[in-house]
C-alpha cells in the first residue's frame, strides 16, 4: 500500500476531476474527494496533476475542495455475505432494491454481520495459498471456502475454533502471516491461479438453441449483440436462472433500473432446480442501472469478474453475466470524450479493443493455486445502436469471444423467441464439447448438431427460392425439407421464457425434440415419396409435436407426443 497524500481539485466537468498538488498518488490509486468523500481513481498523471474518473455524482464538488489519495488501487471486499446479495458497482451492498446512491457514504461490502466459522485445517498442518483453512456456510448450498491468500504458504500456526467471527477477523495464522476472513483484491488485477486447463465440458444453460446448435464450455466467453428489444435480457436471465453454474455474478450494467427489479424480485422467489434453495442464494447483483451516475459501470464490469474469481478460487463453475456490455464502452466514451483523449472510431477510446479483450480474458477454466478445478464463463449482451452489427463494440467484442449468439430483429418481430440466429452465430467450443458429450453418454450430439444446422439452412435457402419461384412449383421432397425446418424452429428452438415447464430444458429432453422431429420428418418424406401429395402432408395438424417442448421433463412424454403424430400421418396411407 502507498502512502496517503492530499492534494486540491482543480477543476471538475461531469465525472472527471482534476486535482493538483497530490504529492506521491499514483497511477490507479483511489481519490476521496471534497468532505464528502466521493469515490475515485486516478487515471492519469500529467505536469503534477491528476487527472481522477469519480464514482459519484459530482455536484457540490468545487475547486480548493480537498483530494485525499488513499495510496491503494480500487479493490473489493471480498466475504461472506456476497451470495443473495444485490451490491453497486464498488461493490457496496444497496439495501433491496437499486437506489440512488447518497454520495460518499461509505458503506463497504460483504457487510458487518458476523459469520459462522467450521475449521478444516488443523494445527501443524503443511498449506499452500489457496487451500481450504475453513469454511462459513452460504445462505444456500454454495459455501464459502476460506483460502489462504496468494503468497502465503506454510505451517498452521493458529486455526480459530468453531464459532461466530467478525468479518474481518483472522481465522487462522500460517507462518506467522494472517488468513482473514474477508479479503480485499484490486478489481482490476486478475486473481492468480496454478495453471489454465482446456475448456472442454459444456455448461448447460437450459436454452435448446444454445445447447444443441451453439453450445458454451465451462470457463469460455460469450457475446449477445441484438437490437433493441430483440430479447438479450430475457436471454441472459434465463442464462443466470437456469444454467448449470454453481455461482452466478449478474452485472446490470446501465440498463433500466426497473429490469434490473425484476430480475432481482424473481431471482429471490424462484427455486433453484437442482438444489431446491432460491436463486438468489447462488446469485451476487452488481447493480448500475442507468438512474446510478455513470463511471462506476466501468469499474462494474472489473468488480464482477473479481467476484467471479474469488468464488473459481474455491472451487467453483461461475458464470458472469454483463448487460450490457454496449452501454460499459458508452461510459469510457464519454470519459474519453471529457478528457480529450483522442478519439478513435465513433468517438470510442482508442483502446476500446483492448478495454474489451481484458473484460472477457478473464474468463477460463483454471486449475486453482490450491489445486481445486474451477472456472469463470464470460456472458455479455451487446446493444448496437440501430441493430447496427458492424459498429465497433459488436465488432471487436466478435473478435475476442469463444460463442457468439447473434439475436435476429426478423426472428424478434415474429416473436421466435429466443431469437438466436442459426446462420449468424457461432460456436468455437463445439468441437470440444462434441468430444464431451460422446464420452458422456450422448454420442448422437455432434450428428444431431449437423442434422438440424443443415435442415435449417436447407430450409431457408428453399424459403428463399420458394418466394421466387411460389412453393407449389417445389417437389414434394424439397416441401418436406421446409416442413422440416418450419418444426424444428417451432417445435424445437422456440423457447418461452415465460413458461414453467418450457424455460428450461434438460439436454435429454432438448435431445428426444430433435429426434422426434426428425423421425416425423423421415415419415413424410417417405410419404411423399409413396405419392401422397406434399399439400395433404403439410396440412396434417402438427400441434402435438410441436407442443411436446410443453411437456415436464422425462423423454418418454416427448416419445408419446411423437407417437400420437406418427398414427396421424399413418392413417394418410
Ligand atoms: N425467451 C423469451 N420468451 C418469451 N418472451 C420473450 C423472450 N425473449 C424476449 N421476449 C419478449 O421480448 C421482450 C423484449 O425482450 P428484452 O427486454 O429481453 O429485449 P432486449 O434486447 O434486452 O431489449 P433492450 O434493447 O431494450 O435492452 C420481452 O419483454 C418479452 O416480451
Ligand atoms: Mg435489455
Amino acid at each position: 500500500m502507498g502512502a496517503v497524500s492530499s492534494g486540491r481539485v482543480s477543476r471538475v466537468t461531469g465525472p472527471l476531476v482534476e486535482v493538483e498538488q497530490a504529492g506521491s498518488a499514483a497511477m490507479f490509486d483511489v481519490v476521496a474527494l471534497g468532505t464528502a468523500g466521493l469515490p475515485g481513481e486516478v487515471v492519469a498523471i500529467r505536469d503534477g496533476i491528476l487527472t481522477v474518473q469519480a464514482y459519484e455524482y459530482t455536484g457540490g464538488l468545487k475547486p480548493a475542495d480537498s483530494a485525499v489519495s488513499l495510496g491503494e488501487p480500487l479493490s473489493a471486499r471480498l466475504g461472506p455475505g456476497l451470495l443473495g446479495g444485490v451490491f453497486d458497482g464498488l461493490l457496496r451492498p444497496l439495501d433491496g432494491a437499486p437506489a440512488w446512491l447518497r454520495p460518499g457514504v461509505a458503506r463497504d461490502g460483504a457487510g458487518a454481520a458476523s459469520w459462522q466459522f467450521v475449521p478444516q485445517a488443523q494445527r501443524g498442518q503443511r498449506v499452500v495459498a489457496g487451500e481450504a483453512v475453513g469454511t462459513v456456510a452460504g445462505p444456500g448450498p454454495v459455501a464459502y471456502r476460506i483460502l489462504v491468500p496468494p503468497g502465503i504458504a506454510g505451517t498452521v500456526e493458529q486455526i480459530a475454533a468453531a464459532g461466530e467471527y467478525a468479518a474481518d477477523a483472522t481465522v487462522a495464522t500460517v507462518d506467522g502471516a494472517a488468513v482473514p476472513l474477508t479479503t480485499r483484491w484490486p478489481v482490476r488485477v486478475p486473481r492468480p491461479y496454478r495453471e489454465r486447463v482446456a475448456a472442454d465440458a459444456p455448461l448447460h444453460t437450459g436454452q435448446r438453441a444454445l445447447d444443441l446448435l451453439f453450445p458454451i464450455a465451462k470457463g469460455s466467453t460469450a457475446a449477445v449483440p441484438g437490437g433493441f428489444g430483440t430479447g438479450k435480457t430475457m436471454l441472459l436471465q434465463q442464462i443466470a436462472k437456469w444454467s448449470d453454474a454453481d455461482v452466478i455474478v449478474y452485472i446490470g450494467c446501465g440498463e433500466r433500473g426497473n429490469e434490473m427489479a425484476e430480475v432481482v424480485a424473481d431471482l429471490f422467489a424462484l427455486a433453484d432446480p437442482r438444489t431446491g434453495g432460491r436463486l438468489a442464494d447462488r446469485t451476487v447483483i452488481i447493480a448500475n442501472t442507468s438512474n446510478m451516475p455513470m463511471m462506476a459501470r466501468e469499474a462494474s464490469v472489473h468488480t464482477g469478474t473479481t467476484v467471479a474469481e474469488y468464488f473459481r478460487d474455491m472451487g467453483y463453475d461461475v458464470v458472469v453475466i454483463a448487460d450490457s456490455t454496449s452501454r460499459w464502452a458508452e461510459a469510457l466514451r464519454e470519459f474519453a470524450s471529457r478528457s480529450g483523449a483522442l478519439p478513435a472510431e465513433e468517438g470510442f477510446p482508442a483502446d476500446l479493443a483492448s478495454a474489451i479483450a481484458a473484460f472477457y480474458e478473464r474468463a477460463g477454466a483454471v486449475v486453482t493455486l490450491g489445486g481445486a478445478r474451477g472456472s469463470v464463463t464470460v456472458v455479455g449482451a451487446v446493444s448496437p445502436p440501430g441493430g447496427d452489427l458492424t459498429e465497433p463494440v459488436t465488432a471487436q467484442t466478435q473478435r475476442f469471444v469463444r460463442c457468439l449468439w447473434t439475436l435476429d430483429r426478423d426472428l424478434a418481430y415474429a416473436r421466435h423467441y429466443p431469437a438466436v440466429s442459426w446462420s449468424g452465430s457461432f460456436s468455437r467450443d463445439a468441437a470440444a464439447l462434441a468430444t464431451y458429450h460422446a464420452r458422456h453418454g450422448d454420442p448422437e450430439w455432434a450428428r444431431r448438431r449437423a442434422q438440424v444446422m443443415a435442415q435449417l439452412a436447407e430450409a431457408d435457402r428453399l424459403a428463399a427460392l420458394a418466394e421466387l419461384v411460389g412453393v407449389g412449383t417445389l417437389p414434394g421432397n424439397e416441401r418436406v425439407t421446409m416442413l422440416t425446418g418450419r418444426l424444428l424452429r417451432e417445435g424445437v428452438l422456440q423457447q418461452s421464457g415465460l413458461s414453467g415447464t418450457d424455460a428450461s430444458c434438460d439436454p435429454a429432453k432438448g435431445a428426444a425434440l430433435v429426434d422426434a422431429v426428425m423421425v416425423v420428418s423421415e415419415r413424410c418424406r417417405k410419404l411423399v415419396d409413396a405419392g401422397v401429395p406434399a399439400t395433404v402432408v403439410e396440412e396434417v395438424d402438427f400441434g402435438p409435436l410441436l407442443r411436446a417442448r410443453e411437456v415436464a421433463g422425462e423423454p418418454a412424454e416427448v416419445a408419446k407426443h411423437r407417437d400420437a403424430l406418427l398414427d396421424t400421418l399413418q392413417e394418410l396411407t
